[in-house]
């Protein structure tokens, strides 16, 4: 069925991404007792999983929102194993016909979880199909064609929705609206990458000293798959000249040698706000032009770059645009002439 080909296709780009995702994979905690941080979001949705366990009926249709590798797919299967349901796993731009949707619908059983990632892509007509789907379990379908053609209405189970996007704001109101669960990821504090990276390396079976964990959770910038991944790089440094154990110094070097300096900000975070700085006489200036400048995709930089940069007070955001920060100016060794910058707002 679905599920089965979603994780054929997952393996084999797995194989083009050299293992990344299958990777992802072996590090994804498969309980709510395992999933680290995000505390108030994680008791929410306790409390709805087991209340639903308790009448016995589907959970609510959930969405989750937040910059990217969070953990949104991750929650979203650990959802149906605390269900003891299926999961069903598919994309917004993957279900591009109805009759996709509606062969997905239709094989789902009693509580099963239809996970949708990116889901503000679906098109509108999809959309439209899911609304009924979402409210009622029921679909319509037109079979025929011209005058003859008509709708017949499908009765599907009683399945959950879980929706995940990097941008609800991207989401259409009536959409939102059908969800009964909205919840917002954050950022991890170092704290709490710093217990990912040690579970990670528990798994990976490398040997990481609490400092060096801590060196590597400052860095990856609150976000768990980036903290996995320089797990890994740091990892094949420390194998090469360390014995193999990650302690404070190797960490520390390792991820100096990637270029990922104090902050966590790599070669791209520093780009951007140098864009800012020195072309744009540290702005206000619009996302497209920063982008265009760059020559890199505007989503990459409003999705992957920008939140943490705003987060930590580097970019402000404003009506007229983007602003770097006298903390910007500071981390680049840049003169920050507040005079000249008060006169811009
Ligand atoms: N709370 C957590 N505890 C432990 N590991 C985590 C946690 N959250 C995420 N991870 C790890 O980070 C990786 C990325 O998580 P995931 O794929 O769920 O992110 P995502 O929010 O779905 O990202 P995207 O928006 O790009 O789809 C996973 O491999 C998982 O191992
Ligand atoms: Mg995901």
């Amino acid at each position: 069925m679905e599920v089965k080909e979603d994780m054929e296709e997952r393996e084999n780009s797995s194989v083009v991404l050299g293992g990344e995702e299958s990777f992802e994979e072996s590090l994804r905690p498969s309980t709510l007792d395992d999933f680290i941080g995000q505390s108030r979001l994680k008791e929410n949705l306790a409390v709805f999983i087991s209340a639903a366990r308790a009448r016995g009926e589907a959970l609510d249709h959930v969405l989750f929102y937040g910059p990217p590798g969070l953990g949104k797919t991750t929650l979203a299967h650990i959802i149906s194993n605390e269900l003891g349901s299926h999961i069903n796993v598919t994309s917004g731009p993957a279900v591009d016909k109805a009759g996709d949707l509606a062969a997905i619908l239709t094989n789902v059983e009693t509580k099963d979880v239809l996970f949708i990632d990116e889901i503000h892509r679906l098109s509108p007509i999809i959309e439209e199909m899911l609304y009924p789907a979402m409210e009622d379990y029921h679909i319509d379908i037109i079979i025929g064609q011209g005058p003859s053609a008509r709708t017949v209405r499908l009765e599907i189970q009683k399945f959950t929705l879980v929706g995940a996007t990097t941008r609800a704001g991207l989401l259409t109101s009536p959409l939102r609206d059908r969800f009964g669960v909205i919840l917002r990821f954050d950022f991890y504090s170092p704290e709490e990458i710093g217990t990912i990276i040690k579970r990670s390396a528990r798994i990976l079976d490398v040997e990481v000293s609490e400092d060096g964990a801590m060196e590597i959770a400052g860095r990856s910038r609150g976000t768990p798959r980036i903290a996995n991944r320089l797990l890994r790089r740091v990892r094949d440094y420390a194998e090469v000249k360390a014995n193999g154990v990650v302690t404070q110094e190797v960490a520390s070097h390792a991820l100096t040698m990637l270029e990922i300096d104090e902050k966590g900000f790599d070669k791209m975070d520093r780009r951007i706000l140098l864009t800012i700085i020195d072309t744009f006489n540290g702005g206000p200036v619009g996302v497209d032009a920063i982008a265009s400048a760059l020559h890199e995709e505007r989503d990459a930089i409003e999705d992957l770059y920008e939140p943490f940069l705003i987060q930590e007070g580097f970019i402000n955001r404003t009506p007229r645009g983007r602003i770097a920060t006298a903390k910007a100016y500071e981390h680049l060794n840049r003169p920050y002439d507040e005079k000249l910058q008060q006169k811009l707002f």
